[in-house]
């Protein structure tokens, strides 16, 4: 039996015949020689068949061989630069498992509503493909840094009878006759999970339904949310710059051909060094005004303000003590100046904003009831939520980091809708 054998991994078969099995992506010919271009998710190889070396049926066959058909190849790897992996495949033996006729992305432009119709094609893309791999090592990225710093993963739900991001983005459902929403985030319940295993992260899709049609914007995107007990603010945004420091430095690491693939500029994706340049809010303002796009103190900032304020530095910066008012019912107040909140956004450069929200939590009981009320909540709803106020409440923070447009970022696209395999938008839930 001949081996079979993934693309990337032709070179540890140079000279060997032997086995792949895949798709075309592309086809061109010469007379008596014909070019296959051959994908198998792992990577690209090109295949050479001349007429001379196989049957007249086979030549037949892959002179009219149409895009996408589900083809198992056999031949002779050989060291070509020409050839996309460094390697080519000298043809032997051709079978067409099944032919693709008239497939709808044929290789040329299309609009983004059309690719997207067709994103279950769409995702064989090869820069769809590096897309996914980038997604795929961040998340990987991610956890193994906070494993390795001593977190645990503990899972949060789905199905939550509460809000924890206000109250005008809940996905309803219904649950056995009660009302439900879909998760925001799973933030308060990590804050459980914190008071039995100190430093955990859940990682989940997150619902929002926003009604907001920007490039940034998903109704299901991912978060991972690590929850600290005894961390305080600082405490916090060191670890954010910890992570964001050495998880960028393993994706640029492991990612060096997907990068390539998307043509994205490393320069700035290599200055992201710890520590990161702070302001605050109120310093955030100024350079709004300066910038004539000013906002009134109170106010949460839009894409272009923290496109205007990231533009300001050479890698992420944070911004930290938001008013209170801006941001959600659970945020420390600052001590020393209790309108504003123990809180930061992490602001990517090169247009990219917010990929981090985070904050220090409020450990005081009476203070936290009282927030709950002043936001609105039902006291009752809360009242697991409470109890860990009420038994061993300790200083404790977290944040919430939002996969896709992280990934937007990293991998330099210009929306979050490539980031994410089938994205859900104000106008689409399928396919
Ligand atoms: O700032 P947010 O709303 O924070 C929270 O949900 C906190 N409970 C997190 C925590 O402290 N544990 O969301 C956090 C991140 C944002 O910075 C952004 O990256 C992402 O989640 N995000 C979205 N991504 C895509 N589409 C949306 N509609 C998003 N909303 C938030
Ligand atoms: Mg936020």
């Amino acid at each position: 039996m001949t081996q079979d054998v993934r693309i990337a991994e032709l070179a540890d078969w140079a000279g060997e015949v032997v086995r792949v099995r895949g798709w075309l992506y592309n086809f061109r010919s010469s007379g008596q020689i014909a070019f296959l271009l051959v994908r198998d998710g792992s990577g690209l190889v090109q295949v050479v068949a001349s007429e001379s070396d196989v049957t007249e049926k086979e030549w037949e066959e892959i002179e009219t061989l149409t895009q996408e058909s589900s083809i198992i190849l056999e031949g002779t790897v050989r060291e070509d630069e020409r050839s996309p992996g460094g390697y080519e495949m000298h043809l032997r033996d051709i079978e067409v498992v099944q032919r693709a006729d008239d497939y709808p992305l044929a290789l040329k432009e299309h609009g983004p509503e059309f690719l997207l119709d067709n994103r279950h094609l769409w995702l064989r893309s090869p820069r769809q493909v590096a897309i996914m791999r980038l997604r795929d090592r961040l998340m990987a990225e991610l956890e193994s840094f906070l494993r390795d710093d001593g977190f645990i993963r503990v899972d949060t739900p789905i199905l939550t009878p509460n809000a924890c991001e206000g109250t005008s983005t809940l996905f309803e459902t219904e649950y056995f006759g009660e009302e439900a929403f879909l998760t925001q985030s799973g933030q308060l319940y990590s804050e459980a999970t914190c008071a039995a295993f100190g430093e955990v992260y859940c990682f989940s899709p997150a619902f929002r339904a926003e009604k907001s049609k920007t490039r940034r914007h998903l109704i299901e995107f991912w978060m991972l949310e690590p929850e600290m007990a005894y961390y305080d603010h600082e405490d916090n945004l060191h670890l954010q710059e910890r992570m964001m420091e050495s998880v960028m430095a393993r994706v640029l690491d492991a990612c060096a051909d997907e990068l390539e693939e998307l043509g994205r500029n490393l320069e700035p994706l290599e200055r992201v060094k710890a520590p990161f340049p702070r302001i605050t809010y109120d310093e955030a303002l100024k350079i709004l005004d300066e910038a004539d796009i000013p906002i009134e103190w109170g106010e949460d900032f839009g894409a272009p303000h923290e496109t205007e304020i990231a533009r300001q530095f050479d890698r992420p910066v944070f911004v930290e003590k938001f008013p209170g008012e801006c941001k959600a019912f659970y945020m420390e107040p600052d001590p020393d100046r209790p309108e504003v909140v123990l809180a930061a956004d992490l602001l990517a450069p090169e247009g990219y904003g917010e990929i981090i929200g985070g904050s220090q939590r409020i450990d005081d009981y009476d203070l936290l009831r009282r927030k709950i009320h002043e936001f609105g909540l039902p006291e009752e709803e809360f009242s697991w939520y409470l109890d860990l106020r009420r038994y061993g409440s300790v200083p404790h923070s977290g944040f919430g980091l939002g996969i896709e447009r992280t990934l937007a970022w990293i991998a330099g696209l210009d929306h979050v809708r490539e980031t994410i395999p089938f994205p859900r938008l104000l106008n689409r839930l399928r396919p």
